[in-house]
Parts: structure tokens; C-alpha cells; sequence
């Protein structure tokens, strides 16, 4: 994976999450979103794009110490948050997903962060499976976006060996 760091990237970064909107709002609200992202790289956040054969397929962020207000989630020291994991769309189900979790743990390691925490949709089944597989185990509810949903808050111990 690289690490994106300057604003030309973001092109990438919206090629990727703009295959998953439908209309122009969304569009720009992720757009906004991205750009005020990218300005916290090296500071506050890394964002990860995937490559495969010249193409930019998937995208992941990690947090170290600003996530929501809570410091359960990111603590600046030994404990980060994943954000925003996205594949292309036309790409779902090979395997991306999973992989940009593994290489972001192994990148984690490597700054010596020991819990990762993430927040995903009750109703995101897929992705909810994608964690579990991985050993994520669920540590906090939150409300969600709506009244029939939860936000749950995940966390691994990273193993180093
Ligand atoms: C969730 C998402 C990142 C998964 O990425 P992906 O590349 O499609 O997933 P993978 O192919 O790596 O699959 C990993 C695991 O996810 C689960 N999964 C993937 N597709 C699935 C499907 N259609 N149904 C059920 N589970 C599925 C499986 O557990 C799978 O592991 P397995 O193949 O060993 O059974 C992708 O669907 C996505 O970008 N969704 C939109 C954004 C999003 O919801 N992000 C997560 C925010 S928390």
C-alpha cells in the first residue's frame, strides 16, 4: 500500500469512495470530507491507497489520537482507530478489504500501537464479517445513524509476532 501525502492524491481517493455514491451532494460531501482529511496527515492520520496492476482500489486510514473525542478509540500512544475502509465498488469480494485490514495492522505494528480500534454499522453485515474474521471483538455500543441501528465499537490486540 502507499501512504498518500499531498493534495494531489485526493483524486485517487475519490475515484475509490465516489463508486459507492449516487448523487452530486454526496459526492461533494465527500469530497469536503477528504480534503479536510488529507490536511491531518502526519499529524493526526495516515491514509492508505491499495494499487493493483496501476489502479487505485481501495483506501484506508489510521488515526492515532483524535477519533470522535474518545480515547478509547485513539490515545496518541499505543492505541489507533481504522477509518474509512473503502473498496471499489466493481471489486468487492476479492479479498481487498481483508488485505488493506492486514497490511494496515502490519504498518500499526511497526509505529507501536498495540489495540486497534474501529466503529461499524450493525447493518453492515460484510463488513462486520470481515472484522470478526480478524479477531476485532465488539467493546462499546453506540446509537447509530438511524433508530433500528447501532454503531459498534471494535477492538484487537495486536500480535507481534
Ligand atoms: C466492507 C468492504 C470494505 C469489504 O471489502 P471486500 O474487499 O469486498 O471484502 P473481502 O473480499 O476482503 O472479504 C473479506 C471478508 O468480508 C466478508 N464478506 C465480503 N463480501 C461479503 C459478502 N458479499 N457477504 C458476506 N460477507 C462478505 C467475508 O467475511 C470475507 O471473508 P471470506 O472471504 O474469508 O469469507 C467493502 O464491501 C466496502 O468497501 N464496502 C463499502 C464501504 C464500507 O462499508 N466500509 C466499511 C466501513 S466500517
Amino acid at each position: 500500500m502507499i501512504i498518500i501525502s499531498t493534495n494531489k492524491e485526493l483524486s485517487l481517493l475519490l475515484d475509490i469512495g465516489l463508486t459507492n455514491l449516487n448523487n452530486d451532494s454526496e459526492r461533494e460531501n465527500i469530497r469536503k470530507r477528504l480534503s479536510n482529511e488529507i490536511k491531518e496527515i502526519g499529524a493526526n492520520r495516515d491514509i492508505f491507497i491499495k494499487i493493483m496492476n496501476g489502479q487505485a482500489v481501495a483506501m484506508i486510514q489510521i488515526i492515532y489520537k483524535n477519533a470522535d473525542n474518545d480515547p478509547d478509540l485513539a490515545n496518541g500512544v499505543d492505541v489507533a482507530h481504522i477509518h474509512d475502509l473503502e473498496v471499489r465498488k466493481d471489486l468487492h469480494g476479492h479479498g481487498i478489504g481483508k488485505q488493506c485490514v492486514q497490511d494496515l495492522e502490519t504498518f500499526a505494528i511497526g509505529k507501536s500501537v498495540r489495540v486497534l480500534t474501529l466503529g461499524v454499522d450493525s447493518t453492515n453485515t460484510k463488513a462486520m464479517k470481515l472484522y470478526h474474521n480478524l479477531g476485532y471483538k465488539i467493546f462499546k455500543e453506540e446509537e447509530g445513524r438511524v433508530p433500528e441501528e447501532k454503531l459498534y465499537l471494535m477492538k484487537k490486540v495486536l500480535d507481534k509476532n
